[in-house]
């Protein structure tokens, strides 16, 4: 667990009562702590950056932007502090002395060719700097080569979660990118993700991993992480895009390369088949009912695409894009209905039978 600032978590713990714990780690520029909820058992390999701290970055394309972040802050350190600096001497030095002072009128002066240049000249320069620094790190990342074996991935925005495919190796999950992490000596291992939209505007934003791009609907966007440090990397879409948009989160969890290509491989397997009575049941309720209609299982008659794939339901974290644990309590209470875990979300309440309920949590549950 990486260390939460006793600073942040003090204004965290005073912004919770007043405003949604998604505002407030939004403010904190924290998307970690929105997915609190989502927390499942951390053993010491699936280390959680729950405070993703843009100041500690773990990943090439996020140092690249720490310097320019530092510039950009100080510059404008120094303006507040010029202007403050200002503001707060006149307050002083022309403070109203008596009641005499309102008699008569200040001296009125019009025009000063020293002071206008001044203000005009210098945040001329100033922006000038930023945008040659913002322009010289832009490039830096966006030009970056990918090695030719780099890790490809296709991250498809929807509201509101994240469909992932990795094409060269036929697998497609959703809300969890899986990663090998790469090291600053050894041969680097980038991942090269390409974002698309299936609908309106999102952003995809690890702070630890790399800055904000946005996946633009009719457009193919690109970007890359280099992570050096295995763990579970929180990020989040960072763009509004409706109603559940502080709710569509992303987790990037980067393995050793030996674990990353198990998971590959688990990932090409199909699922096994449900051995108990109860979830054979839930497979064929599952069937019978209109999931299929918009969730695909491979190798199933369930080739619906607008809901997540849920070949291997069972493996993720999490559920809903974040909103939950993936836990048979949350799964439950999600199949109850889902509006009231994630209001707004399109994924309807089926009006299901408490048999229903039980047995697709156990065919959901088999599905790793
Ligand atoms: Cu997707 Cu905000």
């Amino acid at each position: 667990m990486t260390d939460v600032s006793p600073i942040r978590s003090y204004i965290s713990g005073f912004l919770k009562p007043f405003i949604p714990t998604a505002t407030a780690s939004f403010l904190l520029f924290a998307p970690g702590a929105a997915s609190f909820a989502a927390e499942p058992e951390a053993s010491p390999s699936s280390e959680i950056h729950r405070i993703a701290d843009i100041f500690a970055p773990l990943s090439r394309p996020a140092e690249l932007l720490l310097e320019p972040t530092y510039l950009v802050l100080l510059i404008c350190l120094g303006i507040f502090i010029v202007v403050m600096g200002v503001l707060v001497y006149v307050l002083i030095k022309f403070r109203p002395r008596g009641p005499e002072d309102h008699l008569e009128e200040p001296p009125q002066v019009y025009g000063s060719y020293n002071i206008e240049m001044a203000w005009t000249v210098i945040p001329c320069l100033i922006v000038f700097v930023l945008v040659l620094v913002s322009a010289r790190s832009i490039v830096e990342i966006q030009d970056q080569p990918m090695p030719e074996d780099a890790l490809k991935i296709r991250l498809i925005g929807h509201q509101w979660w994240w469909e992932v495919q990795y094409p060269h190796l036929g697998i497609i999950t959703a809300n969890e990118i899986h990663v090998p992490v790469s090291s600053k000596n050894g041969p680097p291992r980038p991942t090269h993700i390409i974002l698309e939209s299936a609908d309106v505007i999102h952003s995809f934003w690890v702070p630890q991993l790399a800055g904000k791009t946005d996946l633009v609907p009719n457009r193919v966007n690109h970007t890359w992480i280099e992570p050096f440090k295995t763990g579970v990397f929180l990020g989040n879409c960072a763009e509004y895009c409706g109603t559940q948009h502080a709710n569509m989160l992303l987790r990037v969890i980067v393995q050793t390369p030996e674990d990353f290509q198990k998971w590959v491989e688990n990932q090409k397997q199909l699922p096994s088949e449900p051995k108990d009575a109860i979830a054979i049941q839930g497979k064929k309720d599952f069937y019978d009912l209109s999931c299929v209609s918009c969730h695909k299982i491979d190798s199933t008659p369930a080739e619906g695409v607008f809901g997540p794939d849920l070949t291997k339901f069972a493996i993720r974290q999490t559920l809903g894009a974040g909103v939950a644990a993936n836990t048979a309590e949350n799964l439950h209470a999600w199949l109850v209905d889902p509006d009231a875990l994630k209001p707004g979300c399109y994924m309807p309440d089926m009006k299901l039978s408490p048999q229903q309920l039980d047995s697709l949590v156990a065919y959901l549950q088999t599905l790793k």
